[in-house]
């Protein structure tokens, strides 16, 4: 197939609400129909960011303040966006990405407590322009989140239900001021109904419903 379809697509969520599973299960319909397509995460999907993701989620010995975060989450960022990101969307592809900048927004701004304004700042800086065409959020409460982790927590997981709760109403207040952009679905609701969910909107946006 030779249509040219440059769409950039986000998945957003608290740890466990199961956005990993879903981007994987979009990623393979549209392979399977041979739309270009990549899936990718954040922080990582580069040697650089494997390597900060591996600082920012496993250095118990190691102090991180809230701003280090910020600028950790934002330098693998600008990496993925330079080498990778930029050059699929021109090549034309779809780009599934597995967190973005709205995971920053919801956990060093809501759940960290960083000025929002600031958080905005460095994300826009390392994205340079480039912004998703399609956000989805699955919610699900922060105990139904917890109750679906795997053992073996990194330092987000092993925030508290508190820091999740804050979390989950960034995100929400995020999507509520965007709505055309935001697709937000219950994550409660079974894998296979939730995929459905987001497979006719990703088709219906792409022009080509139900592909
Ligand atoms: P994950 O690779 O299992 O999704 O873990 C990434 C963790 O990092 C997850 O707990 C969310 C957190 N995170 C932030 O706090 N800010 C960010 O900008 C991103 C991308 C992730």
């Amino acid at each position: 197939m030779n249509d040219n379809f440059s769409y950039f697509i986000t998945f957003e969520g608290l740890d466990g609400c199961g956005k990993s599973v879903q981007a994987e299960n979009l990623y393979s319909r549209l392979k399977e129909k041979k739309i270009p397509s990549l899936l990718l995460h954040e922080p990582g999907s580069t040697p650089l960011g494997e390597e900060i993701s591996k600082l920012l989620k496993w250095s118990d010995e190691i102090s991180l303040d809230p701003l280090t975060e910020l600028f950790l989450f934002n330098a693998s960022r600008a990496q993925l966006v330079k080498d990778v990101i930029i050059p699929s969307l021109r090549k034309g592809m779809v780009v599934i990405v597995d967190r973005f900048t709205d995971s920053t927004l919801a956990y060093q701004g809501y759940g960290r407590g960083i000025d929002i304004e600031i958080v905005e700042q460095i994300n826009s800086v390392a994205t340079r322009g480039c912004h998703p065409d399609l956000s989805i959020l699955l919610d699900v409460p922060p105990e139904e989140a917890a109750r679906r982790q795997k053992p073996g927590k990194d330092r987000f997981e092993a925030e508290n239900a508190h820091f999740y709760r804050k979390v989950r109403q960034g995100y929400l207040q995020i999507a509520e001021g965007e709505p055309d952009h935001w697709l937000v679905i219950d994550g409660t609701l079974g894998v296979d109904i939730v995929s459905q969910i987001i497979w006719e909107s990703v088709t219906n946006n792409l022009g080509r419903p139900g592909l």
